[in-house]
């Protein structure tokens, strides 16, 4: 990855202190390289920052659209309480056979329920089931970013967690222009957030062994006390 070398010292430093040795996670890394799978699984720092931030919000019931590997789902299911749930959406089925084979040794088959095909179809399924989730992370093609946003916003209750990785993509979010379908797509999305009174958001901007990014992070709110309170 470009960028100060500093970013990734600070990382394994940090990696070092903050982490124990971990051989499920150690092993996706391995697996994921073995079967060909690209290392655009979110750093160390980034998937415990997620995991306290489920644990945080109290979360019984997460969604990810995004499988790959299993490396983030992980992270997620790790931080849910007794009879907590992870709902994992996929479109390539070769990426959810390795991860399915990641969550098992990881001892979490049981938690972890992975979905293959199109995330926009299999988000279908479950706005129709209804059931709100507490919290959902967001990881999949950019360019949906914000159509995903919409859809899982019928899948929210206020109070609903919904993070976005890779918004900021090196500061490409500044080129108006936007030639780049993955930048464009999260233009898009800050668009939605100034326009939509149910998200109430923020990106954490960020630099580390995956370069410099950023994820956006919003909390649903009930969209009429949003608007009398303005
Ligand atoms: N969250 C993962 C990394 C996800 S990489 C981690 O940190 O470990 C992005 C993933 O989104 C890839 O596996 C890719 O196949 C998947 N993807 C791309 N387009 C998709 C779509 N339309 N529906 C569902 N998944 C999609
Ligand atoms: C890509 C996707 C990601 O989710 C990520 O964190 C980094 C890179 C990519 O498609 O290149
Ligand atoms: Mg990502």
């Amino acid at each position: 990855m470009t960028g100060d070398p500093r970013w990734r010292d600070v990382d394994a430093y940090l990696d070092e202190r903050l982490l124990r040795p971990d051989p499920d996670l150690e092993a996706v890394h391995r697996e994921n390289t073995a079967a060909g799978l690209p290392a655009i699984d979110l750093s160390s720092m980034l998937g415990k920052f997620l995991h306290l931030l489920a644990r945080i919000a109290g979360a019984r019931r997460i969604l990810e659209i995004g499988t790959l590997g299993g490396y983030s789902a992980i992270w997620l299911a790790r931080a849910l309480p007794p009879g907590g749930r992870l709902i994992t959406l996929e479109i390539d089925a070769r990426y959810a056979e390795v991860a399915g084979r990641n969550i098992d040794r990881a001892g979490l088959a049981s938690v972890v329920e992975i979905r293959v095909g199109p995330a926009l179809e299999t988000l279908e399924e479950l706005i129709a089931h209804g059931e709100p989730f507490d919290l959902i992370f967001i990881d999949a093609d950019k360019p949906n970013n914000a159509a995903y946003v919409e859809a899982v916003l019928r899948v929210s209750r206020p109070g609903t967690v919904i993070v976005v990785d890779n918004v900021v993509r090196g500061g490409a979010l500044l080129d108006g222009s936007a030639a780049e379908p993955s930048t464009a797509g999260s233009r898009r999305l800050m668009d939605l957030a100034h326009d939509r009174p149910e998200l109430d958001a923020t990106v954490v901007q960020t630099v580390g062994v995956k370069g410099y990014d950023g994820m956006f992070v919003a909390v649903v709110e009930d969209a009429e006390k949003r608007r009398t309170a303005r």
